[in-house]
């Protein structure tokens, strides 16, 4: 046993001294102040998250004067986090690199020049950037958000990659009033039941599309309990007059694609005249289809979202007041989505899980 430990640890300083020379996040050991140990899921090639993927021990580096040292406490495992590691997300971060994106933490050290962040604030990277997948974080001050302290950790964790495009994508593209309402497919996903919800708030209706599975009856009855109008599988709609199916609801202006594929094509039948499609994720990996007559009939407009290009723009601190918003709406029940906190002990598995390995599963949040 002992013998099997020492070459593992060996492994990890190899694996650790690879990484110091070529992640920038990672500066070499000073006598002045140092981050513990850190354990972190690196991969060192794109591919197979689950292949390229594995947990490794680094040693402690040096907080700088600006810098801020956070002891991670939860991350979630996010689709983009799965595309970066296969090496098909538009920007990645260089390799060797460490995984997530988001995530919460709590201030363990700071800097001498650090001015608004102490010991035992909770942070989160804000606009979100990679590596979060690991025990403890150095980076600058100016990268950390100051968050809530009674924010449920799996919500402070996963408020900005999804909540926030709902919010955004709900406000950005076509103004909605009160009574309007909004069609989207993938709407089991925590953007899905982000929209639903704050669409709800706003007093927007919402007709929901998810794909036919087993567990789809439940996932309905969920998807109402948080506020959805309508809720119809992929094969309900295959029908000659889809908005026949719709009793007292308007034509929806707006639709989010989150899918691709036959289900894109179904939030197209219902938008109205001049209505707008706005496309976020590619969960099928189909590509999207549009009749010619879509366009010149029904003058629809086809429109994409990407919240990192907004993050990094001059939107940063209207992103950071939209974040507290939607928290606060977290600790006060009124936005709620479906997780699964997990040990970071048990990464593989999670891992897994968020590739749909075992079925549909909840959203995947490593705790540390
Ligand atoms: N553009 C942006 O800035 C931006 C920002 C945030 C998120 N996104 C994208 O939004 C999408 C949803 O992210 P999320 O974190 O909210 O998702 P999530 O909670 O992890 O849920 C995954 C969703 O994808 C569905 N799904 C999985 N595999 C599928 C397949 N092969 N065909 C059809 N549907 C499938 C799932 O349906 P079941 O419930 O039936 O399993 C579920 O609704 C992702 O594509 C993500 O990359 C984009």
């Amino acid at each position: 046993m002992a013998l099997i430990m020492m070459r593992s640890v060996a492994t990890t300083r190899r694996g650790f001294f690879k990484l110091k020379r070529s992640y920038s996040g990672i500066r070499a050991f000073s006598s002045l102040l140092t981050s513990p140990p850190s354990k972190a899921v690196v991969y060192e090639r794109h591919g197979p998250p689950d292949a390229v993927t594995r947990v490794i021990e680094m040693e402690g580096v040096e907080v700088k004067e600006k810098d801020v040292c956070v002891k991670m406490m939860a991350a979630p495992i996010n689709p983009s986090d799965i595309n970066r590691i296969e090496g098909v997300y538009p920007v990645r971060p260089p390799l060797p690199a460490i995984g997530g994106y988001e995530g919460v933490g709590e201030v363990l050290s700071v800097g001498s020049a650090v001015k608004h962040l102490s010991p035992g604030d909770w942070v989160i990277p804000s606009p979100p950037s990679s590596g979060t997948w690991q025990t403890y974080i150095v980076k600058e001050e100016s990268v950390w958000h100051k968050i809530s302290k009674d924010s449920p950790i799996e919500y402070a964790a996963t408020i900005t990659v999804n909540p926030l495009t709902a919010l955004r994508m709900l406000q950005d593209f076509v103004t909605l009033n009160s009574g309007d309402c909004i069609v989207q497919n993938g709407a089991t996903s925590i953007v899905g039941q982000c929209i639903i919800q704050l669409a709800r708030h706003r007093g927007i209706h919402s007709i929901n599309i998810i794909r036919d599975r087993v567990g789809s009856d439940e996932a309905k009855e969920m998807l109402k309990r948080l506020g959805a109008d309508e809720v119809f599988t992929e094969s309900q709609l295959e029908v000659k007059n889809i908005k026949g199916l719709l009793t007292n609801l308007p034509e929806p202006a707006l639709g989010f694609n989150c899918v691709g594929g036959n289900s894109a094509s179904l939030v197209l039948k219902f938008l109205r005249h001049g209505g707008t499609m706005v496309t976020y994720g590619g969960m099928s990996k189909k590509p999207i289809t549009i009749s010619t007559s879509s366009f010149i009939f029904k003058d629809l407009s086809l429109r994409g979202f990407w919240l990192q290009k907004l993050m990094n723009s001059d939107k940063v601190n209207e992103c950071r007041n939209s974040i507290d918003h939607l928290l606060c709406l977290a600790r006060e029940g009124k936005l709620k989505y479906e997780m699964e906190l997990v040990s970071f002990g048990d990464f593989h598995t999670a891992l897994d899980k968020a590739l749909g390995k075992l079925g549909s599963q909840p959203k995947q949040v490593l705790k540390f």
